[in-house]
């Protein structure tokens, strides 16, 4: 059988020790390496599991790399390779080129001043295979058309309002047969239309805010097999209904920074046949 495969980098030299989202205030200096560790080889063990997990080289100075999500956008052999918006984490953006040119993708950067964070902020629809973006904090919405037009995809861009769901896979997880699972008020009004209007109701699992800000969303999906750091267990009795199976994994030590498994993860096959650009 050929496995998925997905990109981790691991942990050596990662900590808090700038501010560049709300989770990491208070955390500067407080996490504890050895804990760092522990967590993403277990998080590694289970997705091994399932997948095949590639290593991505992490760089002495550059914290961050471990959120392998941040590192581009990959859609069939194509990466739309990061831009980030904060300078913390810029230094990223060559190690990044220089892996997915090595692996044979076809690497397209945007234009100098339009910020894009990867599939930290894009996530492809599992059921109908559109492309979700989020834009307010980092990624721009000038970065959206690019991605429409490079992709072939059509492009739904969806407005992030609450600084601690900064990125759209902080709160935001589409999951097979076009299910969904988010929380609602980290968006706008018209975001919540447009997400209303392409999912049924009875597809829409909307979390509450304890299991948002635990990154219940932040959650990594592979043949009906739900990875996160935590779930309460209304939330997993509902997927389990649907027939998912949740497992759960500590990942504490990575929330201090904002993120968790979906952030520490980037999938690497993502096939789509295309569809028809909608925007130029
Ligand atoms: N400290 C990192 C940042 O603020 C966390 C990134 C989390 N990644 C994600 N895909 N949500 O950029």
């Amino acid at each position: 059988m050929n496995r998925l495969r997905y990109l981790m980098c691991p942990p050596d030299h990662y900590q808090v020790n700038y501010v560049i989202n709300p989770w990491m205030e208070g955390n500067v200096q407080r996490s504890s390496q050895q804990r760092a560790i522990d967590q993403w080889q277990k998080l590694q063990a289970i997705l091994s599991q399932y997948v095949q997990v590639e290593r991505l080289t992490p760089a002495q100075g550059w914290p961050d790399m471990v959120f392998t999500a941040n590192a581009g956008l990959i859609v069939n052999q194509t990466v739309v390779l990061s831009q980030f918006y904060h300078p913390e984490r810029q230094g990223e953006q060559p190690y990044c080129r220089d892996w997915f040119a090595a692996q044979g993708y076809q690497v397209l950067e945007l234009p100098q001043g339009i910020a894009f964070e990867g599939a930290g902020d894009a996530l492809l629809d599992r059921g109908q295979g559109w492309l979700w973006s989020g834009y307010g904090f980092r990624s721009m919405l000038e970065s959206h058309p690019y991605l429409a037009k490079w992709l072939s995809l059509e492009v739904l861009s969806l407005h992030l309002i609450d600084k601690r769901f900064y990125h759209l896979d902080t709160c935001f997880c589409p999951l097979s047969e076009g299910y969904l699972l988010y929380y609602p008020p980290a968006f706008d009004t018209y975001s919540n239309h447009l997400i209303e209007r392409r999912i049924p109701p009875e597809k829409r699992i909307p979390v509450s805010e304890a299991d948002a800000i635990h990154f219940a969303c932040n959650a990594v999906e592979i043949d009906r097999v739900i990875l996160a750091n935590s779930m309460s267990y209304p939330l997993q009795e509902r997927l389990q209904k649907l027939g998912f199976t949740v497992i759960t994994t500590d990942l504490s030590e990575f929330l201090k920074a904002g993120g968790a498994a979906k952030c520490l993860t980037l999938r690497l096959d993502e096939p789509l046949s295309g569809m028809p650009a909608l925007a130029g």
